[in-house]
């Protein structure tokens, strides 16, 4: 007898799926779990360890002594602990996108990570976001979805959300960084970015992201027959 429902949904960075996922997930009662958190904190414990992100084996010494948790606060909102503090807020700093697209392309890192992601699915109805959730994570996922959109609309959304954090941001900087990792995300050899072959295509380069939302939620109903609601 089936346990647990899975949502996965991947795609590239600003492209709404954190937001949308979040929403959804408290609309359908799941748990949302924000994969590419966790290679956030994977970046920046070698940020602060002075290691080049790039570098096999500096980082692979050093993960097994690595402290990372994933915990969620009484909202059911992720929230991520490096060393028993609280990294949730400085893990979004662009520098540190950058380290966690670095790390990301390390199998050693990948498969370090696996088995965290995999149990949240085991235990828990997830919606789970990332680059390779449907094709490699959870490859039995009940929905694939992958949610896409132009760079220059993703880039024009990712500074509005730095500038709303208060951080210094321009437009040039913020597209480098997103094909920058775009290009790093979808070209590495380990699990790179891609649609699975069941996944629905979501475009919302010309979506506002209350119309974003309108069209995930039809999709789920038509695919899973769940009505989210909220
Ligand atoms: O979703 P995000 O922008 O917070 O992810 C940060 C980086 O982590 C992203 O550039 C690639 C990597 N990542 C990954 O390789 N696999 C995932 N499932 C999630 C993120």
């Amino acid at each position: 007898m089936k346990k647990h429902y899975s949502i996965a949904i991947d795609g590239p960075s600003g492209a709404g799926k954190s937001s949308l996922a979040r929403r959804v997930a408290s609309a359908l009662g799941f748990i949302y779990v924000d994969t590419g958190a966790i290679y956030r904190t994977v970046g920046l414990a070698c940020y602060r360890a002075g290691i080049s992100c790039k570098n096999a084996e500096a980082v692979a010494q050093i993960l097994p002594r690595l402290n990372i948790q994933m915990r969620f606060n009484a909202a059911g909102e992720q929230r991520m602990y490096l060393d028993e503090e609280d990294v949730s807020s400085r893990i979004r700093m662009p520098e540190i996108s950058i380290c966690a697209s670095d790390v990301s392309t390390l199998p050693v890192v990948r498969s370090y990570l696996l088995d965290m992601q995999r149990r949240m699915a085991r235990d828990n109805n997830v919606i789970m976001d990332g680059r390779d959730i449907g094709t490699v994570v959870l490859p039995d996922a009940d929905l694939k979805i992958f949610m896409t959109a132009s760079s220059a609309a993703r880039a024009q959304r990712r500074l509005l959300e730095l500038q709303a954090k208060g951080v210094r941001a321009n437009f040039e900087d913020v597209f480098r960084d997103i094909e920058y990792r775009d290009q790093q995300d979808s070209t590495r050899a380990s699990a790179p970015m891609r649609a699975a072959e069941d996944a629905v295509v979501l475009d919302t380069t010309n979506l506002n992201l209350e119309e974003s939302y309108r069209l995930l939620c039809r999709t789920i109903k038509e695919k899973l027959g769940v009505q989210p609601v909220g």
